[in-house]
């Protein structure tokens, strides 16, 4: 496998990404996946890459037509000689991989798929979390914070999508990350980037009754 050809082909389809899923995100969480896969010794390193790089090139939020990028992305992948074994490992983890797809019932991931989610979810948290959420919130048109605005605690798919403060997202979303880790080692990374989120929340909070 070629992984030049396989960066190439995803920085041209994440190129007019502007809700934080871009290359250098998808970079960042094949690195991270690589580095979780060493610390724990297990998985199948190709697998892991591939679908770390592909992870999000087939969602709803990324490309409109995901029909249309699933049969480009099956073509890519014989073209680029990944047996078909291997073929179908990749589509089921990067198919089942995301948060709001496992509100409702939790899919069991490999080994390989699990440990791309939690590098997934850690890019989500932390100080680059904290820029990807506001960076999301800006393109998706919702406010820092209101507290009209009400943190839903059970989210369902639906919800997930609809608008809420960028604020609320920590509380719905972000802040239960942590726990939510498939892996030890992941989870330990996730500590440190879970704490400094809640001095950030605390010192906004701080600042914001200043002004109320
Ligand atoms: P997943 O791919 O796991 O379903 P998403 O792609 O929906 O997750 O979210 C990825 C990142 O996009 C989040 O971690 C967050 O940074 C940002 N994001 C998604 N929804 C929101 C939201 N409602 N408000 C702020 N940021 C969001
Ligand atoms: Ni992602």
């Amino acid at each position: 496998m070629e992984i030049k050809l396989v960066e190439k082909f995803v920085k041209e389809e994440l190129i007019n990404d502007c809700t934080g899923h871009d290359f250098m995100h998808v970079q960042r969480v094949a690195n991270m996946a690589f580095k979780l896969k060493n610390q724990l010794g297990t998985g199948d390193s190709e697998v892991i890459i591939l679908s770390a790089y592909l992870h999000d090139i087939i969602d709803d939020k990324v490309v409109k037509n995901t029909e249309k990028a699933k049969k480009l992305l099956i073509k890519k992948l014989k073209f680029w000689n990944i047996p078909t074994a291997k073929q179908d490992q990749i589509f089921d983890i990067i198919e089942h991989i995301s948060f709001s797809k496992n509100l409702k019932e939790k899919y069991t991931l490999p080994i390989e798929g699990q440990i791309v989610q939690d590098a997934d979810r850690l890019d989500a948290i932390g100080a680059i979390g904290i820029a990807r959420a506001f960076y999301y919130g800006g393109y998706a048109g919702n406010p820092i914070y209101d507290d009209n605005f009400i943190i839903r605690k059970n989210l369902t798919e639906d919800d997930y999508r609809n608008k809420n403060t960028v604020i609320n997202h920590f509380y719905e979303k972000l802040l239960k990350l942590e726990s939510l880790m498939n892996t030890d080692v992941a989870k330990l990374i996730a500590r440190r980037r879970t704490f400094f989120m809640k001095q950030f929340l605390d010192e906004f909070f701080k600042e914001w009754k200043v002004n109320e």
